[in-house]
């Protein structure tokens, strides 16, 4: 999954880099912080980084996890295993999975991720919070992508048995997820650091979601993972003075990754009408529509430093990204949310300055009876415009009858 390309905390403004070209150069502020708890971390010495086995116990750092972190998350396998059970469901379309599987095989990024000498040169020469930002930006990436891995790879072994084409496929996008993960980790050693993915495995906690849910939820962060990644990798493409570490070139083929998960669960859903043809479908396709990119939106803004550093307008940027994955989304999903209606925008704008006060409070000085006192109020307002901009009148889309739909490649 790309799960998300979840990107980095605001530390300041940058030490090396120029002014963005566009973009309001507002200071980073929001988050959401309901819970607390940490994730090991460990640094590597520079040393240990070009020895055969790394040493990663040298220093402790953590991250904070929140609302708004990647999560990791697992599923009701054995319901999966009787959808995917080619005996119960005749909707499956056999065919269809073994020509994406062909396509899965063929491995078109086998030689993509191979790194260069520029990596530990760009990384070498950012100081200060530039640093601190592109290490959080690269744990968050990893841990995202490392999410994907976990998922896939307990599916394609869950599912062996019933439907060894569909196992197959989730092996190879976990092949596809873990090369993600270990490209973002070996970014870190540029850093002289190291995600433990073995403790974050045992260590995080795991959300569950029903089989129906995944799919929505893994379908929706596959495609705005594809744009993000496209988006950016244009964006730099067009406009080089702002490309300050190298992995950003890798993009391009990176994201017809996440594209081909995408389109893979796509697949599934067609095969699954009943997730897709009822008006509860349709209610859960707004919500998951609407959960994905306002936490997208929150996370962002509260990260502005970062896409001011590579030279884009955060706002613009996340709005591109929502629009352009609302109207893909909107080719399988039975209803989406209206996010062209300027009324869209207005609501995540005042959801991002609630955010902010929450984000306010918890850094006040005061205890932690009145700050959950103080944030009540704000907890109900952002509630109230999440309500009201699910309720913004939706565009019906999708369609049942989706046979002529097929895998490609968006761009
Ligand atoms: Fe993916
Ligand atoms: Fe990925």
């Amino acid at each position: 999954m790309a799960a998300e390309m979840a990107l980095v905390k605001p530390i300041s403004k940058f030490s090396s880099i120029t002014k963005p070209k566009f973009g309001d150069a507002r200071a980073p502020t929001c988050s959401l912080r309901p819970r607390v708890f940490t994730i090991k971390m460990s640094a590597t010495s520079e040393q240990a980084t070009t020895a055969k086995k790394p040493r990663k116990k040298v220093n402790k750092t953590a991250i904070k996890e929140t609302l708004l972190t990647p999560r990791f998350y697992t599923t009701d396998f054995d319901e999966m295993e009787t959808l995917f059970n080619t005996e119960i469901n005749k909707n499956l379309n056999q065919d269809e999975f073994v020509a994406l599987l062909q396509e899965f095989k063929t491995d078109y990024n086998q030689t993509h991720f191979v790194r260069n000498k520029e990596f530990k040169e760009a990384a070498d020469k950012m100081e200060g919070p530039l640093r601190q930002i592109f290490v959080e930006f690269l744990e968050r990436s990893c841990t995202a992508e490392f999410s994907g891995f976990l998922l896939y790879k307990e599916l394609g072994r869950r599912l062996k048995k019933t439907n060894p084409v569909v196992a197959e496929i989730f092996s190879l996008m976990s092949r596809d997820e873990a090369r993600h993960a270990g490209f973002l980790n070996k970014g870190l050693s540029d850093f002289n650091l190291a995600l433990d993915l073995g403790f974050l495995t045992k260590a995080r906690k795991y959300t569950f979601f029903k089989p129906k849910f995944i799919f929505y939820a893994t379908y929706l962060s596959e495609k705005i993972g594809y744009w993000r990644y496209i988006t950016i990798y244009r964006h730099l493409k067009a406009n080089p003075e702002y490309q300050c570490y190298p992995i950003f070139k890798y993009f391009e083929n990176w994201c017809q990754d996440e594209n081909r998960h995408g389109d893979f669960f796509s697949a599934l859903m067609k095969a699954q009408p009943q997730f897709l043809n009822d008006w509860k479908a349709k209610l859960w396709s707004r919500f998951f529509c609407l959960s994905v990119y306002v936490t997208m939106y929150l996370n962002d803004c509260q990260r502005t430093a970062f896409y001011e550093g590579i030279g884009l307008n955060t706002k613009e940027f996340d709005m591109h990204v929502i629009i352009e994955t609302n109207r893909t989304t909107a080719r399988i999903f039975p209803a989406v949310l209206d996010v062209e209606n300027p009324e869209f925008k207005r609501r995540l704008d005042r959801m991002v300055e609630i955010n902010e006060k929450l984000v306010a409070v918890g850094e006040t000085q005061d205890i932690g009876l009145v700050k959950n006192l103080k944030r009540i109020p704000l907890i109900a307002a952002l509630a109230s415009e999440l309500l009201a901009t699910y309720l913004i009148p939706p565009v019906e889309s999708g369609s049942v009858d989706i046979a002529e739909f097929e895998t490609q490649l968006v761009y």
